[in-house]
Order: structure tokens, then C-alpha cells, then sequence
């Protein structure tokens, strides 16, 4: 299959220096190589990191309360038209972040090659802890990270072209075709405008599978350890599987109900959805996130509906949570994972792990 890689070194969108090394980061501990040896990926796109130095002006002043508005609106505006020039290849494509501003360049550019292409509308299902709704106007940090959706949706317009104004009709994305999964920090502008939009939303809470398991402890004389020279604590089969909400098969499961069968989607994966524990090194981390497991079982089962147009990975800052050196080492190999089975497709043969379809 082939894949069109674009590598952003930009950072534009928030404030915390770093992410734009994540590209290289990602790159040297081995995930194009993994893409292309391993998953068989025919890679298009070089490996050099764009860092489009000269899109950011010297002077680039706030407006409407947004910081660094030309050069975000520029860097974005070059990425759509690389996106776009590979998604109308028929190539996948996956961009490497950069802080999450730059979907409204990624999105923009599959969102029109997929009209044209397929003369479809085009899903995204955006993995996060956080909703990236706001609307210049609702934002506290005037980061433009935490808006780019409302400019892919529309909720956010602006008529000058270096301020957004080149975003047209055929870049944006209808509401009803986004998806959300991950959500634990949403802010109070934002839980409106996805109230008010009657926005799909799959939180943590959503995703939440088991009650602690209840330990009970069942004397010997009627369960013997078969090993130990004392009576071993038996979890209840009943109480240790109460269900809590969905789990995340579930929550996948309905997310792309939602989307409906055969609709082209572009996923965008902030790093951030992912708990600390696995990706400490990211600018907004957010305590209670999902596992590694759960993170690469979203990436496996959308890549399985054959649908999938494009991925995002962003917000890996390996500058961050660096005090133990492991905390990017662990972020940027978070980034990398796949497991052994991956994209399993009916009837896959060479899948050696599992064969239960
Ligand atoms: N909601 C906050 C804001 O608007 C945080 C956004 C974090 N976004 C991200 N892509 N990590 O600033
Ligand atoms: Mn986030
Ligand atoms: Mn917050
Ligand atoms: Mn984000």
C-alpha cells in the first residue's frame, strides 16, 4: 500500500518549545523504517523534517486572541497542499507532528482530495483528551492547538486569507461526521459548543470497562489452593466482571457506527489521549487517559474498516517530562507502537497471532 509521509517540525500552536523535534524524534527510533519493512508501507515523501521557517513572520502580533495567527494560518495552508497533493495520489497519508494546530492543515487538504476523489464526505475521529473546539473567542490560553475543529467545522470563520480566510468550502468537515474518543478535559466553552452541536463524544467515562474487582476470599476447606500452602483469594467470576459503561470495543464499535459503513476517515491522534503513565513528554498532559493497548486498538480497528485516508500523530514533545530521560523515551516509543497484528483483514493469512475470524 502506498503512504504518504509529511514530517512537521512546527510549534507554533502552543507555546511550550519541543514538538517540533518529535518528526526526527519518531523517525530515528525507527517508525518509518518499521512502516516500511515491517508493514510492507510503500513510503512517498522524503524523511526531511519541514520546519516552513520561511512561513513564520518576524512579526506575527495576536488577533482575535489568537498567538502566532500568520504563522500557524501559513504553515497550515502549505501542509493542506501537501496533504491534498497525496491524498489525491490515492496514497494514505500520515503526518508526523507538530503541536495539534496543524489538522487544520492536515484535514483541510484530505477533506477536499476526498470530494474530488470520491466526491464523498469525509469523517474524522479525533483521539484526545481534549476537544480542540474552541472558537478564538472561547479560548483562555489563545493557543490555536485547542481551536483547530472549530476551523475545520466552520464554528470558527475569518475572511482574511492570512488569518484562515483560505480555508474554503470543500476543506471543511461536517459536524456530524466527527467523532470524538478520549475526552477528560474539555473546557466549559467548549462542553457548550459540543452540546449545542450535538457533537458524538465518547469520554473516559465512556470508555470505562470494569468495576474494581471485588476480592473475596473463599475459606480453604471448600477451595484449596492447587499450589500454595494457604487459601488463595478467588475473585468471584460474578463480582470481578460487573461492567461499568462500554469499554473501548464498544466505543470504537460505536463511533464508527456513527460515521457509517464506507465513509473515507481521517484520524487524528493527539498523544495526549494516551495516560501519562505511557506518554508523560506532551505539552497538556492529562491524568486518566487511555492504556498503550487501548490507543493501538483505535489505530488497528479503523485501519480495519479499509477506510481509513489519513493519520495524525501529534503533540509528542520529546523536551518534556525529560527529568528521567525515559519519560520521551517512552512518549516517542508510545509513538512508534503497533502491535503484532497489525490492520488484521479478513481471511490475513500471514497474521500469526490471531485467526479467530
Ligand atoms: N483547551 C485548552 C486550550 O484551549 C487545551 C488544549 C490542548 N490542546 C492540545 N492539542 N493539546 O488551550
Ligand atoms: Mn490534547
Ligand atoms: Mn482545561
Ligand atoms: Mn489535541
Amino acid at each position: 500500500e502506498d503512504l504518504g509521509v509529511v514530517a512537521v517540525g512546527f510549534s507554533g500552536g502552543q507555546c511550550k518549545p519541543g514538538v517540533d523535534a518529535a518528526p526526527s524524534a519518531l523517525i530515528e527510533s525507527g517508525l518509518l523504517k518499521q512502516l516500511r519493512d515491517e508493514l510492507n508501507y510503500k513510503l512517498h515523501g522524503d524523511e526531511t523534517v519541514h520546519a516552513y521557517t520561511d512561513l513564520v513572520p518576524k512579526e506575527d502580533p495576536p488577533f482575535r486572541n489568537m498567538k502566532n495567527p500568520k504563522a500557524v494560518s501559513g504553515v497550515t495552508q502549505r501542509l493542506s497542499e501537501q496533504v491534498y497533493t497525496h491524498a489525491q495520489e490515492g496514497r494514505m497519508v500520515l503526518t508526523l507532528g507538530g503541536d495539534h494546530s496543524i489538522a487544520i492543515g492536515t484535514i483541510a487538504g484530505t477533506a477536499k482530495a476526498v470530494r474530488e476523489r470520491l466526491g464523498r464526505e469525509m469523517a474524522v475521529i479525533w483521539v484526545d483528551a481534549h476537544a480542540d473546539i474552541n472558537t478564538p473567542e472561547t479560548s483562555d490560553s489563545g493557543n490555536i492547538h485547542g481551536m483547530p475543529v472549530s476551523f475545520l467545522t466552520g464554528l470558527a470563520k475569518e475572511d482574511k486569507s492570512e488569518y484562515f480566510g483560505w480555508l474554503k468550502e470543500d476543506n471543511l468537515i461536517n459536524l456530524r461526521k466527527l467523532v470524538y474518543i478520549g475526552l477528560r478535559d474539555v473546557d466549559p466553552g467548549e462542553k457548550k459548543i459540543l452540546r449545542d452541536n450535538g457533537i458524538k463524544a465518547f469520554s473516559m467515562f465512556d470508555i470505562d470497562r470494569y468495576v474494581s474487582p471485588i476480592i473475596t476470599v473463599i475459606p480453604q476447606s471448600s477451595y484449596p489452593s492447587p499450589v500454595l500452602p494457604y487459601p488463595s483469594p478467588v475473585m468471584s467470576g460474578v463480582d470481578a466482571c460487573i461492567p461499568r459503561r462500554h469499554g473501548i470495543g464498544r466505543v470504537v464499535e460505536m463511533a464508527l457506527a456513527h460515521i457509517g459503513t464506507d465513509t473515507p476517515i481521517h484520524l487524528s491522534f493527539d498523544v495526549d489521549a494516551l495516560d501519562p503513565m505511557w506518554a508523560p513528554s506532551t505539552g497538556t498532559p492529562v491524568r486518566g487517559g487511555l492504556t498503550l493497548r487501548e490507543g493501538d486498538y483505535i489505530c488497528e480497528s479503523v485501519h480495519e474498516t479499509g477506510s481509513l485516508v489519513a493519520i495524525d500523530l501529534v503533540e509528542v514533545n520529546p523536551s518534556l517530562a525529560a527529568e528521567s530521560d525515559l519519560g520521551a523515551h517512552e512518549t516517542v516509543r508510545a509513538g512508534c507502537s503497533h502491535s503484532e497484528t497489525p490492520g488484521r483483514k479478513a481471511n490475513n493469512d500471514d497474521d500469526p497471532v490471531s485467526n479467530n475470524d
